[in-house]
């Protein structure tokens, strides 16, 4: 009887350690731990951080029902976790929100560590983000940088006011779109470079999926609750991963098409991920994917970086703006290194330390998550010297660890120059002391293009711009928002261009408007007012819109600045 009680409890409980410490846990209540606290205090996020605070300690053991969640704010505990103990911790807990962004765990990021996982992550890592395939892609990628400057441009003509979080929203969709599918829209385009309906609709569905993640859902911890909607989430996870689903396999299916049509080797030269997706062969020269399973991939490439991109932008620039001796000096840096006669390319970037510095800086006290993806214990093991059960989820705060007054001297102040150590600036940290890409097995494959994203896009801001804030506004308020960690407010600038629009030539200007490099003379934004008829050659046209087999191109008519057609 007496092993029958205890057994049940063991169950409920999840067990105490068996007699071995457990790191610090917050006062909680029998047989459901701080469940209630995770309940109450929303976002728990926060408040996980908070309690850690109150506690003053670098570990805390929270009990979400039987589950024991190990919340870390401290440089060294954290390299435990991602470096010497990598392998124990390298699994990924099950949350409902995973499992539905991952169709059932058939993708990279959210799933268990293993054969089938490591397969896909090879994938990745071999094949999208070889050296190979990042060169392949640069074009596309500068395209995209093009398009932003004319977008902007396009914002300043019409009054300057530039809402910071819309343009890298619009910029970072619209290269993960070409990088993944080779065009910028799903079907329509649109005249000034903005996101189209259908764009905006996929882009919402990955962020709204995004901000489900963490969302410390009762499902999560009491798995019998999952399919029962019991706080209205699952149903919002449910229609953003549907949306985001729909349209990947429109495209996806249209490809799939396409390939078959011209299953003459030579002409399916692969132009995208989809397409490198598509030519992967296993050992007996079959494909090594099933147009499901790079259905499950396109899903993970959506919603990994995105968020990172648009809250790095917006937090550099609004601490930019306020100190702005600081954006002096990275405008100072990028006007030595690369001169005003072209536009920031990636190779500039190992030179561009201070800009880099910035984005560090903004990674450290700004981090776009509040916890590195969950990492899970394999086995029983020990963190800081403490029990950790096997099955534990461990969180990693990113805020923790890069505002952790004791490893950051003034860790509340921006201060760029401290990562400027005289060695080139990597916005890598395998150390841990701020949290950015992580490492380790778990670790992120996108580095190297993350990197190449975020700070290309903020030179060429930088460099194409003067930013300053609108009229009657003393400071940029730096306030996070309630429920995450984005700037609580949009940021709104406003902008001047300081370079000559001309600069550069086809590929690397930023008077493109729309940018497509397809005109054999660079237009200036007064020739693309003049505009009312454009002819596009097929290799461009067939791009962005259904052709037949005999066309040769296609023509666009529409207003001039007059409003004549
Ligand atoms: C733009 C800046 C980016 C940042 C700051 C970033 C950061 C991160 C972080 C913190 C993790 C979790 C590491 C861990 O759990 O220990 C991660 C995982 C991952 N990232 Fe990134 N990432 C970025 C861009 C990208 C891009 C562009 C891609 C690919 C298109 C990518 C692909 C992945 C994948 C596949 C994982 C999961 C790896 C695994 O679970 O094994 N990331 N990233």
């Amino acid at each position: 009887m007496l092993f029958l009680i205890k057994w049940f409890l063991g169950f409920l409980l999840g067990g105490d350690g068996g007699g071995k410490q457990l790191p610090p846990c917050p006062p909680g209540i029998p047989m459901i731990g701080n469940l209630v606290g995770m309940l109450m205090n929303r976002p728990t996020t926060k408040w996980i951080v908070r309690v850690m605070n109150d506690m003053k300690t670098d570990i805390a053991c929270f009990r979400f029902g039987r589950v024991h969640v190990i919340a870390i704010t401290s440089d060294e505990i954290a390299r435990e976790v991602v470096k010497e103990k990598d392998s124990v911790f390298a699994d990924r807990p099950d949350s409902y929100s995973a499992e539905y962004i991952s169709c059932g765990y058939k993708g990279v990021v959210f799933d268990e560590y293993g054969e089938r996982q490591m397969k896909m992550k090879k994938v990745m890592t071999s094949e999208l983000m070889s050296t190979k395939a990042l060169d392949l892609l640069r074009d596309v990628r500068n395209l995209e940088s093009d398009n932003l400057l004319a977008y902007v441009l396009n914002l300043y003509e019409k009054g300057g006011l530039v809402n910071v979080r819309d343009i890298v929203c619009t910029h970072t969709h619209s290269v993960k779109m070409r990088l993944l599918f080779g065009r910028k829209h799903f079907k329509e385009t649109t005249k000034d470079g903005s996101l189209g309906p259908m764009e905006k609709e996929h882009f919402d569905a990955i962020f709204k999926a995004l901000d489900c993640f963490f969302s410390f859902y009762i499902a999560d911890y009491y798995s019998l609750f999952r399919g029962w909607n019991v706080q209205g989430e699952e149903v919002v996870l449910r229609e953003a991963v549907d949306i985001i689903a729909k349209y990947n396999k429109m495209i996806i299916d249209e490809k799939i098409g396409l390939w078959r049509k011209n299953c003459d080797a030579n002409k399916n030269v692969p132009k995208d991920w989809l397409d490198i997706l598509f030519t992967l062969k296993d050992d007996k020269g079959k494909p090594l994917l099933t147009p499901e399973e790079i259905t499950h991939l396109s899903i993970d490439l959506d919603v990994v970086g995105i968020d990172n991109a648009v809250n790095v932008i917006e937090w550099t620039l609004a601490e930019m703006l306020n100190q702005r001796e600081i954006l002096e000096q990275a405008v100072e840096e990028i006007d030595r290194v690369v001169g005003k006669d072209r536009l920031v390319q990636e190779s500039d970037v190992p030179k561009l330390n201070y800009v880099k510095a910035c984005i560090r800086e903004t990674l450290r006290l700004h981090p776009t998550n509040p916890f590195l993806v969950p990492h899970m214990a394999r086995q029983d093991t020990t963190l800081a010297g403490y029990f950790v059960p096997k099955g534990s989820h461990i969180l990693v705060s990113r805020p923790g660890i890069g505002r952790n007054p004791k490893t950051w001297d003034e860790p509340l102040i921006y201060k760029p120059e401290r990562h400027l150590t005289g060695d080139e600036v990597m916005l890598t940290e395998p150390d841990m002391r701020l949290v950015s890409f992580g490492t380790g097995r778990r670790g992120c494959v996108g580095t190297k293009l993350g990197t190449y994203m975020i700070v290309t896009l903020l030179g060429r801001l930088l460099q194409g711009f003067d930013w300053t804030l609108p009229p009657k506004t003393g400071k940029v308020e730096l306030v996070e928002s309630k429920e995450n960690l984005f700037m609580a407010k949009p940021l709104l600038a406003c902008v001047e261009p300081r370079l000559d629009p001309n600069i550069g030539s086809g590929n690397n200007n930023f008077n493109s408007a729309v940018g497509e490099h397809m005109f054999d003379k660079v237009l200036t934004p007064s020739d693309v007012g003049k505009l009312n008829r454009l002819v596009i050659p097929k290799q461009h046209a067939e791009n962005y819109f259904p052709l037949e087999d005999n066309q040769t191109g296609t023509v666009l008519d529409f207003e001039d600045r007059t409003g004549k057609m």
